[in-house]
């Protein structure tokens, strides 16, 4: 059992929770993911270590409420335990050797992104973040992007906060002015991955994205996870997460993304009607 020592709601859908985990704290690094169940008959769900702590030993976990199990993990207060909490996981985001890098985080997005961004600026590196919401309420981590970059922009949809647009037009703004970096970084929905990609391959800088398709064991043998990169069948959990977004096959990712919703909102109502107290025959 894994206890929960802090929990914060960062925004209306999202949840920032440090869990005691000494032994995975000594070896996380950024990039790397978690899988956790919240309770014994629970779903295994993978979520990106955000944060950690080597000497506190905890691991931070930042979730967006989307269905039946983050929707039960956020009824979990401090000093409550999760079931299991396995990582670190997955393959950390290579940082050696470049001296300036734009970080794009969007949405719940920028919770993987901002662990890249720190350690990035503590190994000296430019860092100029672009981060976009929807609306001004979704903003998050705005003030620890702001210690982690030297220079961040910060987006909205309809203008609400930081300028209005996309992260793709910041992006596009910054090189067109003449910032030469080495890579970019991006993390977010698909979609905006995918256009990111589309932008930085017109100037031909190299672009690493972080692929979050479903797993299950998150240890290379069911193939929930695999993904088309460069023409070749990849398993996210253990040649990922992070792949080069110019060879990553988004449009086929995003079709598979879509395959078990039906399944999911099905789940998703019969736990909140569990939380509600409603008796659910149907
Ligand atoms: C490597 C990795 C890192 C991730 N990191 C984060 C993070 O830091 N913060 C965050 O909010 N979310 C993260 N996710 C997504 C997170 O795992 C899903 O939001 C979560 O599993 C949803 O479960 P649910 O039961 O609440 O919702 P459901 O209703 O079951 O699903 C909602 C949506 O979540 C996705 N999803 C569902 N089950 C899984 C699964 N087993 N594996 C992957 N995706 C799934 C699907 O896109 C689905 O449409 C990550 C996913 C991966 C693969
Ligand atoms: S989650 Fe099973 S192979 Fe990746």
């Amino acid at each position: 059992m894994f206890e929960i020592t802090r929990k914060k709601e960062l925004n209306p859908t999202v949840t920032l929770m440090d869990i005691k985990a000494p032994y995975m704290a000594k070896k996380a690094e950024p990039g790397q993911f978690i899988i956790l169940r919240v309770d014994e008959d629970g779903e295994r769900i993978p979520l990106t270590i955000a944060d950690f702590d080597r000497e506190a030993g905890t691991v931070t976990i930042i979730f967006q409420v989307v269905g039946a199990t983050t929707e039960k993990l956020n009824h979990l207060n401090e000093g409550d335990c999760v079931h299991d909490f396995v990582g670190p996981l997955g393959v950390a985001t290579e940082t050696e050797g470049l001296k300036k890098v734009a970080v794009v985080g969007g949405g719940v997005g920028c919770a993987i992104a901002y662990p890249i961004a720190k350690k990035l600026h503590n190994n000296g590196c430019v860092v100029h973040s672009v981060v976009g919401f929807r609306t001004k309420d979704l903003v998050i981590l705005e003030d620890e992007f702001k210690a982690a970059s030297d220079a961040l922009y910060v987006m909205t949809d309809d203008g609400s906060h930081g300028e209005k647009g996309l992260v793709t037009d910041a992006l596009k703004n910054l090189i067109e002015s003449g910032e030469k970096y080495d890579e970019v970084i991006v993390i977010g929905p698909l979609v905006m991955m995918k256009f990111v990609c589309l932008l930085t391959k017109q100037y031909g800088i190299k672009t690493v994205v972080s692929m979050n398709p479903v797993m299950v064991d998150g240890t290379g043998m069911c193939g929930g996870c695999r993904l088309t990169v460069g023409g070749k069948t990849k398993f996210a959990c253990v040649d990922g997460p992070d792949f080069d977004g110019h060879e990553v096959d988004f449009d086929e990712a995003i079709a598979r993304s879509g395959m078990y919703k039906g399944f999911e909102r099905k789940c998703h109502e019969d736990t909140c009607n569990l939380f509600k107290g409603v008796r659910n025959d149907g």
